[in-house]
């Protein structure tokens, strides 16, 4: 298997994280997933424009310029030859004695690496089970951080009840789910959290925005509650591997009538739209 570091493609075994990487002691680093369509990259340049907010709100300096990235990015799924697949992209602020303030001259090390990966059709047609979970994350879900403690906890409490997400809350706001988006349509009315500190600008999510607008769909970007949640006509989540996917269940309530709305599916009818677009 070939992978990216900085701006070489080599071998997966002849590259070895330093352990005093600070990735590695401090979670010292950044990251995107990107998705592979009938190896083309979707939406490539507005994950590789994220990486580069984030590293700029780390004052972290990426070691190749983000046109290097999507160069050596085709290249690699030529190589690797992917068709359906992602690419995960991390950037650390490299190898340095441990002291938790910046080394003074930093190296950051980005690596990439191409995996195979099928749209998860099944559960985007029969809509998922998800549970509630406080949000313990830290005040800078903006930042695409590899820093996931809080995300992994809430993952792994869904994944225990059998559920396919944790949507997380900071006391009755509905924030997040642990590594997706969530939305709730009430009367026709599409509501999603507002950009803010509080949640990942998912490009799903901004995709998502694209197609209400689109489709003439009223979109509300407010808070709103676990209350008005539970409440909802319909919900659903979004992420670069779920894509548009349904929410049938929170903590075992039903949620409309037990299965994907009809709203939702447009959205994923218009998404799949957008998908196969990329192959003409
Ligand atoms: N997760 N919120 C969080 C906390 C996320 O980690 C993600 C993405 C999203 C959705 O963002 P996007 O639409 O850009 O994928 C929202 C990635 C896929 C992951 O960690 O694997």
């Amino acid at each position: 298997m070939k992978i990216i570091v900085n701006n070489n493609i080599i071998d997966r075994d002849a590259f070895s994280v330093d352990i005093e990487d600070r990735g590695y002691q401090f979670g010292d680093g950044i990251y995107e997933v990107v998705r592979i369509y009938n190896s083309k990259f979707f939406t490539l340049d507005e994950h590789l424009n994220r990486l580069k907010r984030s590293a700029d709100e780390l004052k972290m300096e990426l070691p190749v310029t983000i046109k290097n990235v999507a160069e050596n990015a085709r290249r690699l799924i030529e190589i690797e030859n992917i068709d359906d697949g992602i690419i995960y992209i991390q950037v650390t602020r490299g190898t340095a004695p441990r002291v938790h303030a910046f080394p003074q001259n930093p190296n950051p090390t980005l690596i990439a690496y191409a995996t195979p990966f099928s749209r998860p059709i099944k559960a985007q047609k029969d809509g998922v089970a998800t549970i509630l979970i406080d949000d313990i994350r830290w005040l800078r879900c903006d930042i695409k951080s590899i820093n996931l403690l809080g995300n992994v906890l809430a993952k792994e409490a869904a994944r225990e009840a059998g559920a396919f997400e944790a949507i997380q809350h900071r006391g009755h706001i509905v924030t997040e789910g642990s590594s997706t988006n969530i939305w709730m349509i009430k009367e026709g009315e599409l509501y999603t959290h507002p950009v803010s500190n509080l949640i990942l600008n998912g490009i799903t999510r901004q995709v998502v925005l694209d197609i209400a607008k689109e489709l003439g769909i009223k979109v509300i970007e407010e808070e709103y509650t676990v209350s008005d949640l539970l409440n909802a006509d319909e919900v659903f989540l979004t992420s670069t591997t779920s894509e548009v996917m349904p929410i049938i269940t929170i903590d075992q309530k039903k949620i409309g009538a037990g299965s994907p709305g009809q709203i939702t599916q447009q959205l994923q009818a218009a998404f799949a739209n957008k998908i196969a677009l990329l192959s003409v």
